[in-house]
């Protein structure tokens, strides 16, 4: 090929489900990748941690030593698909210290520690690139950092967990058991190492750190993200989110929030959260299914953007690590450097207690006049507003003419005062229990199927 720069040499952390792939792919587009890169990109080592179980990786390339291979001196670029804090931390600040370029796919490191990579990248002029770590094949981080770099994004939303989101759609369309559909989605390779940072809404939480910090130019990290996962969410809450014409959910939503000032100024924050929610099933995001991601943005020049695709799975992650390299490769090859972090904006982060969210709550009451007087009461007391309320028959267990379930969706109110409503609710004598809480959203538009605008 006519005016080849020299190689760009890549060292591999990881050999997995995504290191596989981005193995291979290398290998067969490796013609191609030169083209579109000026330089062949070559491999020239790949760091596991078992190495008798990479019979697929030729034995000249196959280390356990990680450290020595990102610190050898033919290496330019280090792709990291290892996953989790340590050693990848260490692996990479060696790296970016020693001006390497970096590609990873680890969203649990950039949401505990992005700033130290990010300060390790400036001061060396390397490249730190991680369109991997969030929505899989996605393209998703490019598209915040650079295409909307001019306007002002005021709210990233949706899906970004793969996992879960497969564990739900099984259980609401064939009914599949919790546990069964989570050892399904671990066998296709779209579970964490430790499939609780799935569940527990931790995966989730973290690409919620990412998200919001390059949409605000704020440093968000995953401490700052309020979360819930699903392991609580039960095929009752499933078909009862059906009944109401509505499915369940896991969303991250990041949020700018504005609120006026005496002065007629305005004070801006960030809202992050991660939560399993109803929301309506004509809502664009309720028929993304099994491992798909699709993610809302909403600009105030671009208004709304959707993004939808593969969001978890060796080949659709590895395309998102692969196009993050051949972009460090072009960087080097002209001699140059991709854009760097901004934080500028630094925003405080609002919590959780004080965003405005919708509860739909089910509770089993005594059936007898002046109990819905009470319950209204109490909820007045909170000041949070009641948006509809049904009465249903009385559920199995209860003495006939005993005992109703009452369905309750409030207005917006701020969390925490919903959240003590509930509890409030449970010591009522006049409760007999509370059935279920979840919250509701829409994401800015109506909830129409609940009654609710
Ligand atoms: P796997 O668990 O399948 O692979 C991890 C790899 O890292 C294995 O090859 C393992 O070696 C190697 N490894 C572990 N510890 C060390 C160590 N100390 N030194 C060298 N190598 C080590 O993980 P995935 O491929 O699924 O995920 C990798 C990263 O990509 C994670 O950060 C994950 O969050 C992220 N990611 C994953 C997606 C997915 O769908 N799977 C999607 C998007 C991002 P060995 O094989 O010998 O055990
Ligand atoms: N475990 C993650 C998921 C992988 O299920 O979405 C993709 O980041």
């Amino acid at each position: 090929m006519p005016n080849q720069a020299a190689p760009v040499r890549v060292a591999l952390l990881g050999c997995g489900t995504v290191g596989r792939e981005v193995m291979r792919l290398l290998s067969e587009q490796a013609g191609e990748l030169a083209a579109r890169v000026g330089a062949p990109v070559e491999i020239v080592g790949v760091a596991v941690r078992r190495a008798h179980k990479h019979p697929e990786v030729p034995a000249e390339l196959l280390t356990t030593d990680a450290y020595g291979l990102v610190n050898r001196h033919d290496v330019d670029v280090v792709v990291e698909v290892i996953g989790g804090i340590d050693p990848a931390r260490g692996l990479l600040l060696d790296a970016l210290k020693a001006g390497k370029g970096v590609v990873t796919a680890n969203k649990a490191l950039l949401a505990e520690d992005g700033a130290t990579l990010a300060e390790a990248a400036d001061a060396s002029g390397a490249d730190l690139y991680y369109e991997a770590s969030v929505a899989g094949a996605i393209p998703l981080l490019r598209p915040l950092r650079e295409s909307l770099a001019g306007d002002k994004i005021t709210r990233v939303a949706g899906i970004v967990n793969g996992t879960t989101n497969y564990i739900l759609s099984a259980m609401a369309s064939a009914g599949t058991g919790y546990r069964e559909a989570l050892d399904e989605a671990t066998e296709l390779g779209y579970a964490e190492a430790d499939p609780s940072a799935d569940v527990d809404g931790f995966d989730a939480q973290a690409k919620a750190a990412i998200l919001a910090s390059l949409a605000f130019h704020t440093r968000v990290s995953a401490t700052d993200v309020y979360c819930e996962g699903i392991s609580a969410v039960t095929a009752a809450d499933i078909a009862a989110a059906e009944a109401l014409g509505c499915t369940v959910k896991l969303l991250a939503i990041c949020e700018r929030v504005s609120v006026p000032t005496a002065d007629g100024g305005v004070t801006e924050s960030v809202s992050a959260r991660v939560y399993p929610a109803m929301i309506p099933l004509s809502h664009p995001l309720a028929s993304v299914s099994e491992a798909y991601n699709a993610v809302f943005v909403e600009a105030e020049a671009a208004g709304q953007l959707m993004f939808y695709g593969q969001g978890a799975g060796g080949a659709p992650t590895a395309s998102a690590v692969l196009g993050d390299l051949v972009a460090v490769a072009r960087n080097r090859v002209a001699g140059g450097r991709g854009p760097r972090e901004s934080a500028h904006a630094d925003l405080p982060v609002q919590p959780m207690g004080r965003t405005p969210t919708r509860y739909h709550i089910s509770l089993d009451v005594d059936d007898r006049a002046g109990v819905l007087a009470t319950i209204a009461g109490l909820f007045a007391r909170h000041e949070v507003s009641i948006a509809t309320v049904r009465q249903e028959t009385a559920p199995t267990g209860f003495a006939k003419g005993t005992g109703a379930r009452l369905v309750i969706v409030t207005h917006a109110a701020p969390d925490a005062a919903l959240a003590a409503t509930v509890a409030a609710l449970g010591e009522l004598d006049e409760v007999l229990g509370v059935d279920r809480v979840l919250r509701v959203e829409n994401l800015g538009r109506p909830v129409s199927a609940l009654g609710v605008t």
